[in-house]
């Protein structure tokens, strides 16, 4: 039975209800977390400027293409490419994203769970003569302290997830996004008023050419989608809760544009207080563990900062890993009759249990190697450099050639908003996106194989 036929599908009650909820599932760790440190260790402004151009000719299309898919079909990703392309396998793009939300959220969580973990360190305080690298180290050696501030993040994410769309998804991120652009410009205000700011502003803002690869291509476009919540049917799912009212263009302008002026605005808090205490900001994932750590003992009030900055890290995290979570809920609810609560718990709980091999693998597991990865990072390679561009680049040839870039822009358009979807969207999703997705792609897994 279809869970469908038993209660009329939740829509969003707001526009910004959904502008919100979609811009917090891209605002998230990939932002606060790995955009700094991408950008520190790949050539400051060059590396900005080549994800700006992956942002607007790939992520903004792609982005307008699955709110579209997910507005028409008001099903989640699997039921979505179901009932545009009945009986045909395109339906496993949908299901390659669910499985893609489950891998994701299982190693997110153990992410945010060190987030969580770091508010109560600050507010037990950071001092100058703490080794933030050996605390880093052991904490996440630990195994019972990982696991526990890791399953705490899931209880959270499935208690939202459990009441609903509107009473859980929409009310929290109504509450937790204007906290957390507060909590933005607080840090912000803060960093660049530190003496010796001016360095870390000329490091982001100078390009340095010379740190740019094949792998700093590969990387923008990755970071493009991990950070847009795309190739994965979040936003499909997230859009399937849009009514017909709703615009796409605008409100797709909204969500990238929200989530590509927070990342940049993160490096403002970040870069001037990294230079300012005399630290790099080149110090790969450890950045915001360790090298922040660090800036905030050294700073006056410093653990106040330091408090502020792990909120603001983990209501990134939460209302990212709510989307995560719903795309495989929505498929289980939607496809196989569910209830929702059930369907939360459950597969939260299972999610809970694959993220603990990542937790192991600095421990018990510190053995494991896969490419010289260990098991987190071997999770997100797999999400971010195959999953994400691939599903993003099926997503793509099915709009553009077997649903029809036409009929998607019919659709889109239909209600009329500021931005037209034009003819320039079937040349993107037609032409330039699937193959700047395909050598990209390539040459990162040549890369990758051949060290
Ligand atoms: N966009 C999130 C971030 O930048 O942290 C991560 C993410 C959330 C990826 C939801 C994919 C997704 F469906």
């Amino acid at each position: 039975m279809n869970n469908n036929d038993l209660q009329p599908r939740e829509h969003w009650t707001t526009r910004l209800g959904f502008i919100l909820a979609a811009a917090g599932s891209a605002v998230g760790l990939g932002n606060i977390w790995r955009f700094p440190y991408v950008t520190g260790t790949q050539g400051g402004a060059a590396f900005l400027i080549i994800y700006l151009i992956a942002i607007i000719f790939i992520g903004y299309p792609v982005m307008i293409t699955e709110m579209t898919l997910g507005r028409k079909t008001q099903r989640n990703p699997v039921g979505a490419f179901k009932s545009l392309a009945p009986k045909t396998p395109w339906w496993l793009v949908g299901a390659l994203g669910v499985f893609t939300g489950f891998v994701i959220l299982s190693y997110y969580s153990v992410v945010a769970g060190w987030s969580l973990s770091y508010i109560f360190r600050a507010i037990s305080g950071f001092t100058p003569d703490m080794d933030f690298a050996d605390v880093f180290v052991g904490h996440i050696t630990g195994v019972g302290v990982p696991i526990f501030w890791h399953a705490v993040f899931m209880i959270l994410t499935i208690g939202i997830i459990a009441s609903g769309v509107v009473k859980g998804i929409q009310r929290a991120v109504k509450t937790l996004m204007p906290i957390l652009f507060v909590l933005l410009f607080v840090l912000i205000v803060r960093a660049l008023t530190l003496e010796g700011a001016a360095e870390g502003l000329s490091f982001y803002l100078r390009p340095d050419f010379g740190a740019v690869t094949a792998i700093t291509f590969n990387d923008a476009i990755a970071q493009a989608f991990f950070t847009l919540s795309l190739g994965m049917g979040a936003i499909i799912t997230y859009g399937s809760y849009l009514s017909d009212q709703d615009t796409i263009g605008d409100n797709a302008a909204w969500v990238v544009g929200l989530d590509t002026v927070i990342a940049i605005l993160a490096g403002f808090a970040i870069f001037p207080a990294v230079f300012a205490l005399g630290l790099t900001p080149d110090a790969g994932p450890g950045l915001t563990f360790i090298t922040l750590p660090a800036v905030f003992a050294e700073m006056p009030l410093g653990s106040l900062f330091g408090f502020l900055f792990f909120l603001l890290l983990s209501i990134a995290a939460l209302t990212s890993a709510i989307s995560l979570l719903e795309v495989v809920v929505a498929w289980i609810v939607d496809e196989h009759g569910w209830a929702r609560k059930k369907a939360a718990i459950v597969l939260g709980a299972i999610i809970f249990l694959v993220g603990i091999p990542p937790v192991l693998g600095y421990s018990t597991w510190d053995g494991f190697e896969f490419l010289g990865m260990d098991v987190l990072d071997t999770y997100d390679w797999f999400a971010n450099s195959i999953f994400l561009p691939l599903g993003g680049l099926l997503t793509a040839i099915f709009a553009g050639y077997v649903w029809q870039a036409r009929n998607l822009q019919d659709e889109a358009n239909r209600v009329e908003g500021s931005i037209n979807v034009g003819a320039w969207y079937g040349f993107m999703i037609k032409i330039v996106v699937p193959i700047a997705i395909a050598i990209i792609m390539l040459v990162g897994l040549y890369q990758t194989f051949t060290g």
